[in-house]
């Protein structure tokens, strides 16, 4: 099997397309390239005003990497993988090539069936809480890609870090630079676009949860978003990704050993509400890595649960993410 060739390619991006990433935005772009298949970052769908360095991005890319290297998984074949940045190709993230063939496991197949299906949730979970032994695998999942998910199990800590994202949301839409990136990145209902936040992946009114965490405001007011009713009101298990190191390598690890989480979470049919507006104020970071995260870097924070009723999502198709590299 050759990594390059147009059917192979296509599996491969089509399936990490699949991948989160912050308000959709899809950072990223494909190469084939001598006998690898390349991961791009793509700098024109950074967030200039809540990203500028580029760390939400990056995690958004690492979550592509993890996912093709599961599909590289999936065809039966360990995958090779370069994360050194080369100066004559900037955005470059990674070379994947195929490694020696090994089948792949069950435990792989059934992650690999998660990529399409996995959906970030917006609201409140159901009371149960997670299936038994799920938290310690979650933790391995992590840990397997060199970061940490830390729960966050005094009521006190998950009250602050309410109140911390409900200080981070309102200080984030004074901002009118921050407004207008989000309406980038938020289109109005009937959008044909293949990226963004659509009305369908978000509740018009999300149930309070106790703690309360705040969602984004992709609406922006105009009463958008889906009206079923939410029974459900549980806020689920608070958790943080951390890393022990805060640059473009531990970004990239935080991104895919979220993916790995997520995956191993959905199989069990729990999903994940993110909440990292206080992660995109560098003073509210800097606190929550103090207070919260044992000296870890605070990558992203996160609920996790039992959700109830369908978003959806949209991804650009690999014909436009794929490009031939010189
Ligand atoms: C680094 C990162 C930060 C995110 N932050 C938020 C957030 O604050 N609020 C939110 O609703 N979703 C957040 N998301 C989820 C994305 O909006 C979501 O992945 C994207 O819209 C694609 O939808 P899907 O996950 O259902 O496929 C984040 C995702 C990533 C990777």
């Amino acid at each position: 099997m050759n990594i390059t060739d147009a059917d192979t390619a296509y599996f491969l991006v089509d399936a990490a397309a699949w991948a989160p990433s912050v308000h959709n935005t899809q950072p990223w772009w494909f190469g084939t390239r001598g006998s690898t298949v390349t991961l791009h970052a793509d700098p024109d769908r950074r967030l200039n005003v809540a990203d500028p360095d580029g760390r939400e991005m990056l995690i958004s890319c690492g979550a592509a990497l993890c996912t093709l290297r599961l599909a590289v998984r999936r065809l039966g074949h360990d995958p090779q993988v370069q994360t050194a940045s080369d100066p004559e190709r900037p955005g470059l993230i990674a070379d994947v090539s195929l490694g020696p063939a090994r089948p792949c496991e069950e435990d792989e197949n059934r992650m690999y069936d998660q990529i399409r299906r996995r959906r970030t949730h917006r609201g409140g979970f159901r009371p149960e809480g997670l299936p038994a032994g799920l938290l310690q695998a979650l933790r391995t999942c992590a840990l397997d890609e060199n970061a940490t998910l830390r729960v966050v199990a005094d009521p006190r800590a998950r009250i602050a870090l309410g109140a911390l994202t409900e200080v981070a949301e309102q200080m984030l839409r004074q901002n009118p630079d921050y407004c207008l990136e989000m309406a980038r990145w938020a289109p109005r209902p009937g959008s044909r676009r293949r990226d963004g936040v659509h009305e369908d992946a978000y509740p018009r009114d999300p149930a309070r949860t106790d703690p309360h965490f705040a969602q984004r405001d992709f609406a922006r007011g105009r009463g958008w978003g889906l009206t079923e009713d939410e029974r459900h009101g549980a806020p689920g298990l608070v958790a943080l990704l951390t890393t022990r190191t805060d640059e473009r390598a531990a970004w990239l690890q935080a991104g895919q050993a979220l993916q790995h989480v997520l995956l191993r979470a959905a199989e069990n049919d729990v999903s994940a509400a993110f909440h990292t507006q206080a992660l995109e104020i560098p003073e509210l970071r800097d606190f929550i890595r103090t207070h919260f995260c044992d000296g870890g870097h605070p990558q992203t924070i996160m609920r996790l649960g039992i959700a109830e009723g369908e978003s959806r999502s949209v991804r650009r198709p690999p014909e436009e993410l794929l490009r031939p590299e010189p």
